[in-house]
């Protein structure tokens, strides 16, 4: 395994993973994933840059075969997936000067663990100099982790940024502009994942970047970004830009009648001109309902009464997409009951982080009539009206 040049240097170091399948145990990886780490040789000074998960340690090292001191290792963020590689990292380099952000340093000392003292806290703002390179230390707080921490190459204008503007994507391209169609679907649902609850910090955090006018972007997951403008008006649409005339779908049927009200359903709204994304939840991969929540402007869960409430799986996606917090405008529930329940009351309770306005729902009891179908078709006209407004 060789380090890949990326500029005259600075090497990506960094490891593939082409079999991962969920990330934290919840996120579908369905392009699985990478851990990127890079090596930055100034005329003094040589740097590691984050060290991978630790089963992939191993390609690592083999990527700094022939790398004989390393003087400094920054720890840009102490998730395991770019700090579990780090004992065996300082245990190679015994002489490496290991560096976080003040948080990062702490997580890292109770996660690992590793000796508090045996790294340097640094501060926003703070500069190393590599001799003909000089890395300024700028702090990102919250993108995903309090502890996230950039680096900027000044002289080359590289900007590291670990997980912010991540893609859980493998491939062997180094660069996005190989694919930036490609990279940007994986981008976004990574930001749908992982930086949409922390929307406002993420906007703060671009806003810090973006005046540094980087030639480069790399992160921890994913190409790196050789056109930064890619990246950078992806992440201004996606936190700020114009919501979709669409409504998000998630459904679930135990006998058929919510699937014949979410069908009636979604032809009427086709029918007035606003997008209709259903997702049958025994099958849909919920990275995909987060994607496309990023920018719609509705979400409508259809669901059968099960136990006095919502089916576990309606529940499920409710709680995955309060916890998301999109930006949505507006919600409702479709769905069907044998005999009562509470499924409306309990979701909208669960939904209760959205900023969203709460449309009537839609309720059956057992399979839908005229009268009910009648009323998803005033609910599909409800909703594009609101949509003028968007
Ligand atoms: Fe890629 Fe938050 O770790």
């Amino acid at each position: 395994m060789n380090s890949r040049p990326i500029i005259p240097g600075v090497d990506w170091v960094g490891t593939v993973d082409w079999e991962r399948q969920y990330f934290d145990a919840f996120m579908p990886l369905p392009e699985h994933t990478s851990y990127n780490a890079y090596l930055i040789r100034g005329s003094e000074k040589t740097v590691l840059v984050d060290a991978t998960e630790p089963y992939l340690v191993d390609v690592l090292m083999a990527r700094l075969e022939g790398v004989k001191k390393i003087d400094f290792i920054l720890s840009l963020h102490a998730e395991q997936d770019h700090s579990g590689g780090l004992p065996a990292v300082l245990e190679k380099y015994p002489a490496a000067q290991l560096m976080a952000s003040p948080k990062g340093k702490e997580f890292l000392s109770t996660l690992l663990p590793i000796p508090a003292d045996r790294i340097q806290a640094v501060q926003d703002g703070e500069t190393l100099s590599l001799g003909d390179k000089t890395l300024r230390f700028i702090h990102i707080p919250w993108v995903h982790w309090p502890d996230t921490l950039a680096v900027f190459l000044e002289q080359d204008r590289l900007l590291f940024t670990t997980d912010f503007f991540g893609a859980h994507l493998a491939t062997p391209d180094l660069f996005a502009s190989a694919n930036e169609a490609r990279v940007y679907r994986a981008a976004k649902r990574y930001y749908a994942e992982i930086m949409m609850p922390l929307r406002n910090m993420a906007q703060k955090n671009l806003e810090k970047l973006q005046g540094l006018d980087a030639a480069m972007i790399a992160t921890s997951h994913g190409p790196i970004y050789d056109r930064p403008e890619f990246i950078l008006n992806a992440y201004r649409d996606w936190m700020s830009g114009p919501l979709r005339n669409a409504v998000v779908l998630p459904f679930i049927t135990m006998h058929g009648s919510t699937l014949k009200m979410v069908t009636h359903f979604a032809e009427c709204l086709a029918a007035r001109g606003v997008a209709a994304l259903p997702f049958e939840l025994l099958h849909a991969d919920t990275g995909d309902i987060a994607e496309e929540l990023v920018d719609a402007a509705t979400l409508v869960l259809g669901t059968p009464t099960t136990l006095g409430g919502p089916h576990p799986a309606a529940a499920n996606i409710a709680y995955l997409v309060n916890l998301l917090k999109p930006r949505l405008k507006f919600i409702s529930v479709i769905g069907s009951y044998g005999w009562g329940g509470r499924s409306v009351e309990m979701l909208t309770e669960m939904l209760s982080g959205l900023k969203a306005e709460a449309l009537p729902p839609v309720l059956a009891k057992g399979l839908p009539g005229e009268a009910d179908l009648k009323a998803l078709d005033d609910l599909a006209g409800l909703i594009a009206e609101k949509h003028q407004s968007l």
